[in-house]
C-alpha cells in the first residue's frame, strides 16, 4: 500500500510554470507528509514511490544515475531519509531496457550499478518498467535484477512490468518464474483517469482470472495499477467500485492522487478499514468473478475467500468478501435479492453478514436466507463480508440450528 506519482502527476517537469505539481523533491516530501499525518499511514499506506522523469538525461562519468539537480536539489538519499523519518518507505522507478518509457537512461548494461545505487540511497521499493527492450529478453533480464537486488542485502520490494509487455505482444507468459522473481507485477495497460479504463482492466482480469489467481499469493501479487480515487474521472460510486474490486483482486493499493486536495468522501473510501482488511487478508488468495454481468441482469459478482477459515472433516470452509457491481446505466438503483447459497455461502452454521461501505449489519444468515440489496447504476457496488459463524469463538451451534 502506498502512493505513486504517475497517474496523477505524469512527467510534469516544468517547475517554473507549475512549482506545486512538478516531479520534484517538494512534491514527494509534501505527499509523504500528507500520507503520514492524514490517517493514511495508520490505515496501512506506507510506500511513497517516485515514477519516471526524476533523472538527468545522462549518467555521471562513473555511470551513476543522477537525480535532476534543479528538481531534487538534495538528491534521492536526502528524500529517502525524510520519508523514513516519517515512518514511511521510499520507492523509485527505473526501466530494464535502454531507456525509461519517457526516454531517460534505462538500466540495460548498468543493472548492478543501478541496484547498488538504489540500495546506497536506502530505497525500499523498485518499480522496474519494461520499455526499450524486446520482451522476449525479459525471462532472463528480470531475474538477473532479482539476483542483484538480493545481493544488496537490503530488503527492496521488486515491482516488475514483465508480463505487461508480453501480454501486449500476445506472448506466452511464464507466471511461475514471475512469481518466483517479483513481489508484484503489472499485467496490463496503464490505468487512466476514467471509469472506462477501470472496467477495461477488470474485464481483462476476469477473462484471465485462472492464470492470474494461481500466480498470486503472499509476497507475489498481480498489480492492476494505481487507485485513481480522488481524481477527476470517477463518481463516488465508481470510486467505491475500484476500491471494492481491487480488494477482491488482492491488488496492491497504490494511490495516485493529490493528497493535498482530497474531498472527504473520497478519503473515506480510501481509508475504509473493512475493505483494506479484505485487501490485506492474510490468506492472500486473489478473488474471482463468479457471475458475469450478462448473467446477472447487469450485475456482476466477485468473491474472495478470507479469514477466518475452519477445517471440518477434511473440508475447508472459508469466510468470504463479495462484491455485487452494477454495470447497468438505467438510472435507478437496482434490486438484487439473492439467497446466500447463490454466492456459494452454504455452511449450515451460516455467516454473519456486514456491508462494508454502509457498515450495515445483517446478522446471522444461512444458505436459504435472502440478502436483499439495491445497487446504484453506473458502477455502484454492494460489498459484503460473510464471516463463517462456526469459525468464531462465541459461535453457539444450538442457536445456529434453530
Ligand atoms: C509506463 C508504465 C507507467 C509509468 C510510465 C512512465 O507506461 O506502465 O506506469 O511508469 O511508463 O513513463
Amino acid at each position: 500500500m502506498g502512493w505513486l506519482a504517475w497517474e496523477r502527476f505524469r512527467c510534469n517537469i516544468d517547475c517554473k510554470a507549475d512549482p506545486e505539481n512538478c516531479i520534484s523533491e517538494n512534491l514527494f516530501m509534501t505527499m509523504a507528509k500528507r500520507l503520514a499525518e492524514d490517517g493514511f499511514k495508520n490505515a496501512g499506506y506506507e510506500y511513497i514511490i517516485i515514477d519516471d522523469c526524476w533523472m538527468t538525461t545522462q549518467r555521471d562519468s562513473n555511470g551513476i544515475l543522477q537525480a535532476d539537480p534543479e528538481r531534487f536539489p538534495h538528491g534521492i538519499k536526502y528524500l529517502a531519509d525524510y520519508v523514513h523519518s516519517l515512518g514511511l518507505k521510499m520507492g523509485i522507478y527505473q526501466d530494464i531496457g535502454t531507456k525509461t518509457c519517457i526516454g531517460y537512461p534505462g538500466s540495460q548494461g548498468y543493472e548492478k550499478i543501478d541496484v547498488d545505487t538504489f540500495a546506497s540511497w536506502d530505497i525500499d521499493y523498485l518499480k522496474l518498467d519494461g520499455c526499450f527492450m524486446d520482451p522476449k529478453e525479459f525471462d532472463t533480464a528480470y531475474p538477473a535484477v532479482t539476483k542483484h537486488l538480493n545481493k544488496t542485502g537490503r530488503p527492496i520490494v521488486y515491482s516488475c512490468s514483465w508480463p505487461a509487455y508480453q501480454v501486449e505482444r500476445k506472448m506466452t507468459v511464464n507466471w511461475a518464474a514471475i512469481r518466483d522473481n517479483c513481489n508484484l507485477w503489472r499485467n496490463y495497460g496503464d490505468i487512466q483517469d476514467s471509469y472506462d479504463s477501470i472496467t477495461d482492466i477488470i474485464n481483462w482480469y476476469a477473462i484471465n482470472q485462472d492464470a492470474l489467481i494461481s500466480a498470486a499469493g503472499p509476497g507475489a501479487w498481480n498489480d492492476p495499477d494505481m487507485l485513481i480515487i480522488g481524481n477527476f474521472g470517477l463518481s463516488i460510486g465508481q470510486c467505491q467500485s475500484q476500491m471494492a474490486l481491487w480488494a477482491i483482486m488482492a491488488a496492491p493499493l497504490m494511490m495516485s492522487n493529490d493528497l493535498r486536495n482530497l474531498r472527504p468522501e473520497f478519503k473515506e473510501i480510501l481509508l475504509n478499514r473493512d475493505i483494506i482488511e479484505v485487501d490485506q487478508d492474510t490468506l492472500g488468495i486473489q478473488g474471482r468473478q463468479i457471475l458475469p454481468a450478462n448473467q446477472g441482469q447487469g450485475v456482476e459478482v466477485w468473491r474472495r475467500p478470507i479469514m477466518p477459515v475452519m477445517q471440518i472433516a477434511n473440508e475447508t470452509w472459508a469466510s468470504f468478501a463479495v462484491v455485487c457491481w452494477n454495470r447497468r446505466v438505467d438510472g435507478m438503483p437496482f434490486a438484487f435479492p439473492r439467497q446466500l447459497g447463490f454466492y456459494g455461502l452454504t455452511h449450515p452454521g451460516g455467516y454473519y453478514i456486514k456491508e462494508l461501505f454502509t457498515k450495515k449489519e445483517y446478522g446471522l444468515m444461512k444458505a436459504d436466507d435472502v440478502l436483499t440489496m439495491q445497487v446504484n447504476p453506473a458502477g455502484g457496488v454492494f460489498m459484503f463480508k460473510a464471516t463463517l459463524a462456526i469459525a468464531l469463538k462465541d459461535f453457539d451451534p444450538h442457536k445456529a440450528k434453530e
